[in-house]
């Protein structure tokens, strides 16, 4: 695979797809992670005194009230703001003002595009990958970056579509530290532990068979315990629980016992909300119980499978960690890998918002959600195959 530094740049137009999707309220930028993790591509392209075209996509575009609810002008203007330059923002997706904008650029100037998924309101072009819409964007540049991360688990016009349209193209520094990062876990130092939590279950076990293969225990929270438990035929009352994985759990679990931690009790809440807990132990659930959090006990049978762990990989949180008296077991685990200065990698979802303060601790924190899990799956990405 080409990556950005065998590339000739200079005084050339470079296009960079980013994955500048980031959560955005009222016009203010809540995590910055994914814009700050574009900027030593960027900059290093200005450095060759390139003409910086940036891409991306924002949210999902289904009606006509998404447009305004993801205009990514305030990424350029936030971006401006971290490279103290002016960066350029054409309103548009095509058509002869942006093209006109290009053609003003001199060297060393930025602009971003639209988001991208503007173009999925008429007939979901972007998305669907439209050979028409990859072959103009490839039109407007003379060499493509992809630097997104986050999208390379999809086939979309602005990454795969472009690729297929320009010659001169390569991964850029972003893409390229995941992937070394990442790549750790193809053949990882042992004891090598996997903690899993967390909602989506059914994406959250098929990557779970691949790593069972590969690591030494995988320690269990969230709802993808639950349902691991209620498979086994415990009853957890009311707790979440993903009805059309437990089958698989129970197959999984059979094929790996010894390798799969479960929690032994859990905080107990009688309705999904911050309110007081009290602990219960996996066999003394009510009907009407419902578990937020993983228990003091299970923390602690946790703590000490982590204890000699070389390596740990993170997905998810232990507990509903949107409420705060549920947040405790996963900072108190993290707080253990800190402490103990164990290599960690964070692989997307919501850990990733747990982990911001141990950011400058933390061996990896991956800018990737469905991306990571997509990779860890051991699946193939087509936006990576194209740029082989
Ligand atoms: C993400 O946030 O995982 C990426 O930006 C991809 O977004 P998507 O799931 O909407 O394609």
């Amino acid at each position: 695979m080409k990556t950005i530094e065998t590339l000739d740049l200079k005084n050339k137009k470079v296009i960079i797809r980013c994955d500048f999707n980031v959560p955005i309220k009222e016009g203010k930028i809540l995590d910055d992670t994914r814009i700050v993790s574009a900027l030593k591509t960027i900059k290093y392209c200005l450095r060759k005194n390139a003409k910086v075209i940036l891409m991306s996509h924002l949210g999902r575009i289904k009606t006509k009230e998404d447009l305004s609810k993801n205009d990514l002008k305030v990424v350029a203007d936030y971006l401006s703001e971290l490279l103290k330059k002016e960066v350029l923002f054409s309103s548009k997706t095509r058509g002869k003002e942006l093209e006109e904008m290009i053609d003003k650029m001199n060297s060393k100037d930025i602009l971003l595009i639209q988001n991208t998924r503007y173009e999925d309101l008429d007939g979901n072009k972007e998305s669907s990958n439209d050979k028409e819409l990859g072959k103009y964007w490839a039109s407007l540049g003379d060499v493509f970056i992809n630097d997104a991360f986050g999208m390379i688990h999809r086939a979309h016009a602005s990454n795969v579509g472009i690729a297929e349209n320009i010659q001169e193209r390569g991964i850029g520094f972003l893409i390229m530290e995941e992937l070394d990062k990442l790549s750790e876990l193809d053949n990882p130092a042992h004891p090598f532990i996997v903690i899993m939590g967390g909602a989506k279950v059914s994406d959250k076990a098929k990557m779970m068979e691949n790593l069972l293969k590969k690591c030494d225990y995988i320690l269990v929270g969230g709802e993808l315990a639950n349902t691991f438990l209620v498979g086994e035929g415990y009853d957890l009352g009311s707790s979440l629980v993903e009805e059309e994985s437990i089958k698989y759990c129970q197959k999984v679990l059979k094929k790996y016992a010894d390798k799969i931690i479960l929690p032994i009790d859990f905080k107990v809440n009688n309705e999904i909300s911050n309110r007081d807990y009290v602990i219960k132990d996996i066999t003394e659930f009510n009907y009407d119980d419902i578990a937020m959090d993983i228990g003091d006990r299970s923390v602690k049978i946790f703590k000490k499978h982590l204890q000699k762990a070389k390596l740990v990989l993170w997905n998810g949180p232990l507990g509903a960690y949107e409420y705060s008296n549920y947040r405790r077991a996963t900072l108190d685990v993290l707080n253990f890998l800190v402490d103990k200065n164990i290599k960690t990698i964070i692989g997307g979802g919501d850990i990733v918002a747990a982990s911001t303060d141990f950011k400058d601790k933390i061996y990896h924190i991956s800018t990737g959600g469905g991306a990571t899990l997509k990779y860890l799956e051991g699946k193939k990405l087509p936006s990576l195959k194209i740029m082989e």
